[in-house]
């Protein structure tokens, strides 16, 4: 993997997330408030400052999917990599001034993750990986966890928008609660996994969850030496996902 695109992912977050800081605490303009969904205009801006840095590399013409913007550009270019991008992710977080929010962009190759930047722009924090490579906050390397057993384990989950919200599905919740040290929902699947890969939680899982949320953040976990299990996602983009240390069961 090249580290022009690893740069471009990095320098892409980096100016979203300025501009994503600036407008933090100013009042979200609210574009759709529907169910448990909830559209910024913010999410709009970031996603334009991403889209004008990645389609700056020269050479290949990479697709992009995207949480705003869908699939852009020939889903046959770019010899099997996609980028996959969440411009802000935490958004009802960002809406409210809660600071736990996040840019998140991967790039994927023939169905697998290559590399994944988290910016956690509140606390001016880079999370980069690169699969084979490694993994680092702010440059300083970092590693999954080696936490085995679950009842000594911090689980990361959350209720994605379009979720089942049925009593079954939120008693596998109630287990989750029983089994683990502690659960956790930040409101921000990509943050979630990004504190996976630097070892400060132990395990993520989410079922339903857009595939641009978690992205970045299984290629992040990878690059740490965890590990994931993730179904193909529906027409929608929604999959389930459980990712964590590589000697924990998850
Ligand atoms: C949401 C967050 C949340 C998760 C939802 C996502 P958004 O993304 O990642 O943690 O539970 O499934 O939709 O709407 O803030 O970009
Ligand atoms: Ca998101």
């Amino acid at each position: 993997m090249s580290d022009v695109l690893l740069d471009n992912a990095v320098t892409a977050a980096r100016e979203a997330g300025a501009h994503l800081r600036r407008a933090f605490g100013h009042g979200a303009v609210i574009l759709s408030d529907a169910g448990k969904d909830l559209k910024i205009s913010a999410d709009k801006e970031a996603e334009k400052i991403i889209f004008a840095r990645l389609a700056a590399v020269p050479g290949d013409a990479i697709p992009i999917l995207s949480e705003e913007a869908g699939l852009v550009g020939d889903a046959h270019s770019g010899a099997g990599k996609i980028w996959v991008v969440d411009p802000l992710d935490g958004t009802l977080n960002f809406s409210r001034g809660i600071p736990l929010c996040c840019v998140s962009i991967a790039l994927w190759e023939n169905g697998e993750p290559a590399l994944g930047v988290i910016y956690d722009f509140m606390a001016d924090i880079i999370y980069s990986g690169v699969v084979g490579r490694g993994a680092w906050r702010n440059g300083v390397p970092m590693r999954a966890s080696a936490t085995q057993a679950r009842s000594k384990a911090v689980f990361a989950t959350g209720f994605p928008s379009g979720a089942d919200y049925g009593e079954e599905r939120l008693l596998a919740f109630v287990k989750q609660v029983q089994d683990y040290k502690k659960v956790r929902l930040l409101g921000s699947a990509a943050l979630s996994l990004a504190l996976v890969a630097a070892g400060a939680m132990d395990a993520y899982g989410e079922n339903g969850i857009y595939f641009w949320d978690v992205a970045a953040g299984l290629a992040l976990v990878t690059a740490a030496g965890g590990k994931y299990v993730k179904s193909q996602p529906d027409e929608r983009w929604r999959c389930n996902v459980v990712a964590g240390a590589a000697g924990l069961q998850i």
